[in-house]
């Protein structure tokens, strides 16, 4: 497989092409990526199916996928957890929202930073509370949280949980240690707990070390982080992921709120997430590889077309594109027209931005640019 391969992606019936379809729109919404996986996760999984036998198979039994998230943390973030922290959960938005019921009471409110992941921007109403956004701000040419916000929001005693999303979505910005104690700090004094979605986490393009909220010494016994092999290895539709949650308690509450109502992972899942965590360093980094050139390649276009910015992600293989310079009232509309379909920025909560993936082809981008160009 090579990262520049085009797969026909209908006959899997992909969300991200199946909105699109029968037109001359390019879909670049959506994060999921047009890789193809890797082989070791392929082999695994039809020798998995071959076998014949797909009856239930509770996670915590699948020791080699729980050994293998375990040396996945050691080895990318050189964090050892222990077998019995880690909770599977069929997804990183069903978790949050778990995390949610089992943290926040009636009357709490939720903090959340904006713009963000839609579904994440959402879990607060779905679970009937309110929500606190903590603006995103530009602080030397680098997309951040707006610190003082976040104690603002912290300060309020109705506001009993933060959910952080590091790396952020959509942004693509990497919390340095320095901004990771400034969490702790602040939702410590304030007793706030911390759900921290990590899903992109792998998929860092600059020199940065990724750091996991939970192995944070101050937010250990308060936090929930959140990880998958789903995003990095392109095995999303498989519905796998799983918590880190050290604190015996926290663990308890959080499956407590799960019981009965989150399902299993599924078998699939687990195989592909211990084959992926084993043995595909090497298409990982050539993912990496491809993808910082492909993000070079396209914040340094975007910037030249008139009316659009944007600030390079340092993770993520998304790309948060200003348009507020074209001074148009539909900028989802702009796109479609010039024949791309982004995520809009309005379900983001900035309507004069969009988002696009750049987890394809280079051929994509490059037809991209001519069409936004045009
Ligand atoms: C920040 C973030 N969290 C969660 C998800 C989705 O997670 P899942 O498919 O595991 O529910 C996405 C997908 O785009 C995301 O960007």
């Amino acid at each position: 497989m090579s990262f520049s391969d085009k797969p026909d992606r209908t006959a899997s019936k992909a969300y991200k092409w199946e909105k699109y379809k029968g037109t001359d729109i390019l879909p670049m919404w959506i994060a999921d990526t047009e890789f193809r996986c890797a082989e070791p996760i392929l082999e695994a999984l039809h020798k998995r199916i071959d076998d014949g036998l797909l009856g239930y198979t509770l996670p915590s039994h699948d020791k080699d996928a729980i050994e293998a998230v375990v040396a996945w943390c050691e080895k990318q973030y050189k964090w050892k957890i222990e077998p019995e922290w880690i909770v599977w959960t069929p997804g990183v938005v069903p978790a949050f929202n778990v995390a949610i019921q089992a943290y926040c009471e009636a009357g709490d409110t939720v903090i959340v930073q904006s713009p963000n992941y839609p579904p994440l921007l959402a879990a607060p109403s779905i679970n009937g509370l309110d929500r606190a956004c903590v603006p995103t701000i530009e602080v030397d040419g680098r997309w951040t949280l707006d610190f003082d916000a976040l104690e603002k929001a912290a300060a309020d005693p109705k506001a009993t949980l933060f959910i952080l999303c590091n790396p952020m979505n959509p942004v693509g910005s990497v919390l340095r240690q320095s901004e990771l104690d400034k969490v702790a700090e602040i939702c410590r004094k304030h007793n706030v707990m911390l759900c921290s979605d990590e899903i992109h986490c792998d998929l860092i393009l600059d020199a940065l070390q990724h750091l996991p909220a939970s192995a944070h010494k101050e937010l250990a016994d308060h936090s929930v982080t959140l990880m998958a092999a789903s995003k990095t290895f392109n095995v999303a539709g498989l519905g796998t992921s799983f918590a880190i949650i050290p604190n015996t308690k926290v663990r308890a509450a959080f499956n407590k709120s799960a019981r009965g109502i989150v399902p299993w992972v599924t078998v699939t899942g687990l195989t592909a997430t211990n084959a992926a965590f084993r043995h595909c360093d090497d298409w990982h980094q050539a993912e990496l590889a491809y993808l910082q050139e492909n993000r070079d390649y396209l914040v340094k276009e975007i910037n030249k077309i008139p009316g659009l910015k944007a600030i390079s992600p340092e993770a993520t293989f998304l790309l948060w594109v200003d348009a507020s310079g074209l001074s148009v009232s539909d900028t989802q509309k702009w796109c479609e027209e010039k024949g791309i379909g982004p995520s809009p920025g309005r379900d983001f909560g900035e309507k004069d931005f969009f988002r696009l993936n750049f987890g394809c082809s280079r051929d994509y981008l490059i037809e991209a640019v001519s069409k936004l160009s045009s």
